[in-house]
């Protein structure tokens, strides 16, 4: 499951205050919803399918309670239906919990607890944690202890947080492999999944680590390991504002985070090129490249797309031989050796696959480094080095300003092991930094052409498949911008590398087939240009990317959409930022769910 959990103790209602967070936390997750909390009479529950706006409506009177727990579900094991989405309690109704994460032994633990007479009544393997903690609890004088007891017969991932009648004022939260933080406020503390869920009630968080387990009071956060012993962990200040993690005045996430590219790529390269020198600071020193023998980028989806944009351009920096890998193949076939540098690209750095890939990783001796958006993130706490891609809170499931930031950040890495192993020159290195200089510039000045993007889509909106082609650097780019289509406006898309159409994709296409060819910044420009030419042949609708100063191609091309002229290096960025424009105004044209997409999370914790 990648779902979002959000608890509250305090002195105020909890009940609107779980809803709000439940509501900042839907992109996890927007199957169900629910929320238990404790007043005088017991524990309430209620529950709603579909998104948490059901399960507000379902809110007729105002529990006083001011302890309570809510979770928004992303279904794995059971059907979506009321009975499934959580909180779930145990059989005497007084123990609820809301859960994260996978049980690997549930067949198990629920033959043996329904042996020993407890009653199920959902198909979720979370369940079981209310009722292991129900027996628990018999030869225990501590909640804490019991819930410890009952996540020690736990294999596989939780988060999980555990309200318990009996204790009125008293929240239970754990983790192992999926992600939990504490906001700590004045008189009262809340546990969320991030942080967007606290960040308008506290801006003090502590992120809990694998094995915590956190008793929570509205006047006091005590962390123990799974034995009990006490363990200490830091109160982090986070940074973004409310703000920033709110739509602005857009209409939808996604549009919000493409228009935030300039100042998220200005931030992603801010004290890190001088401009003056060419000097690359990202906390890399001679140690971290003395004896490096190849370079392995591992990520998922549009974050393993950025490792293949960077593939060349690590490769002509560095000298060194890159492979890019997909996380969830790597974890079980990747061959990492001691002298490998792993370097994981993953936004959420709560990826399930790709910190398995890291973990397989370091445990053959390969040095881990991390490109990552998220400050705390689990992938933090794993990787040797960390370079934080600094785009701020990204919440459309479509990933957008992270793409384009792990694309800047990949280039720094490039340059600054470049610089380490001697391989460029200073002067390259420094005719590579005022590129990335002026990208932010140039990025804005793409999107002042969106009115061009907006006409291009409305003829991909009536169609049912599109498909991308590019070569090079543009290959990658034709992918992410596929995946950008089909994730959020249904359209079946595909990616191909030019020279392969005539291996097979172009007995698909036809008059009712638009073909996105990205030519912008293409060194096999001529050779891409008669690939279109094929595809014309063909009747079918050509869309070309293309520099201003391009006059070659609206010959053969029915649209152009122009790209500022721009060095080489940084084109790509560029055509990518013009493709997410692309992808979102068809999926508006299609009156889509553009910031969550059916069947998608933004967030995907589990393998
Ligand atoms: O958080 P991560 O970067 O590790 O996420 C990886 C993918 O799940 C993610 O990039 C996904 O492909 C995006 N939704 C695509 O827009």
């Amino acid at each position: 499951m990648m779902c979002g959990i959000i608890g509250y103790v305090g002195y105020r209602s909890a009940v609107p205050i779980i809803v709000e967070g439940l509501k900042r936390l839907e992109y996890r997750g927007y199957d169900s919803a629910g929320l238990s909390v404790i007043s005088g009479s017991g524990i309430t529950l209620l529950r709603a399918v579909g998104p948490v706006a059901g399960l507000e409506k379902k809110i007729t009177a105002l529990s006083a309670g001011a302890c309570g727990i809510g979770h928004t579900r992303w279904a794995t094991m059971g059907a979506v239906n009321e009975e499934n989405a959580h909180p779930h309690s145990d059989c005497t109704g007084k123990i609820h919990i809301v859960h994260n994460g996978i049980i690997e032994n549930f067949g198990e633990l629920k033959a043996g607890l329904e042996s020993r007479g407890h009653l199920f009544l959902s198909q979720t393997d979370s369940e079981a944690i209310a009722h292991l903690i129900e027996e628990e609890s018999a030869g225990c004088d501590s909640f804490a202890d019991a819930v410890r007891r009952a996540l020690k017969k736990i294999r596989g991932s939780f988060a999980t947080v555990v309200l318990c009648a009996s204790n009125p004022d008293t929240l239970i939260a754990a983790r192992h492999e999926s992600p939990l933080l504490i906001g700590v406020g004045d008189s009262e503390n809340l546990v969320a999944s991030d942080a967007t869920a606290v960040l308008s009630h506290t801006d003090r968080v502590i992120y809990l680590e694998d094995g915590d387990v956190a008793t929570i009071t509205p006047n006091s956060v005590s962390i123990s390991d799974m034995d009990g012993a006490g363990v200490c962990r830091e109160i982090v200040k986070i940074e973004w504002s409310l703000d920033e993690a709110e739509k602005s005045g857009y209409e939808h996430y996604m549009l919000k985070e493409i228009n935030e590219q300039p100042s998220a790529i200005r931030e992603a390269i801010m004290g890190r090129i001088s401009p003056a020198e060419p000097i690359i600071d990202i906390g890399l020193g001679e140690e971290d490249a003395s004896g490096l023998k190849a370079i392995t980028l591992v990520g998922c989806g549009t974050s393993y797309y950025a490792g293949l944009a960077a593939r060349h351009f690590i490769e002509r920096c560095t000298g060194l031989p890159v492979n890019v890998e997909i996380a969830s193949e790597y974890r079980y076939y990747g061959m990492p050796k001691s002298g490998d540098l792993v370097v994981a690209i993953t936004q959420s750095g709560e990826t399930a696959d790709t910190l398995a890939a890291v973990k397989q990783a370091k445990k053959a001796g390969a040095r881990v480094y991390a490109v990552t958006n998220v400050i705390g993130s689990t992938i933090t706490r794993i990787a040797d080095r960390v370079m934080l891609t600094r785009a701020g809170p990204e919440i459309s499931v479509a990933s957008t300003k992270a793409f384009t930031t792990q694309m800047v950040v990949l280039q720094l890495l490039a340059l600054r092991l470049s610089q380490l192993t001697g391989n460029i020159s200073a002067k390259e290195v420094a005719d590579h930094s005022s590129h990335l200089h002026r990208l932010s510039r140039l990025v804005q000045e793409t999107l002042e052409r969106r009115d061009a993007v907006m006409q291009a889509a409305s003829g991909i909106a009536e169609k049912t498949a599109a498909f991308y082609i590019g070569r090079g650097q543009n290959y990658p780019i034709a992918l992410e911008g596929a995946l950008k289509l089909k994730e959020i406006s249904y359209v079946h898309a595909e990616g191909f590398a030019a020279g392969e159409l005539k291996h097979g994709p172009l007995a698909l296409i036809d008059e009712n087939t638009p073909i996105v060819a990205i030519v912008a910044g293409d060194p096999t420009y001529e050779k891409t240009l008669s690939n279109i030419a094929e595809i014309k042949a063909r009747g079918s609708p050509v869309i070309a990317l293309a520099f201003d100063s391009d006059t070659d191609v609206e010959k053969q091309a029915d649209i152009v959409l122009r790209i500022p002229d721009a060095p080489f290096d940084v084109a790509p960025l560029l055509c990518a930022v013009t493709l997410q424009l692309l992808a979102y105004y068809v999926a508006k044209a299609r009156g889509c769910s553009i910031d969550r997409p059916r069947n998608l999370a933004k967030s995907v914790t589990v393998e």
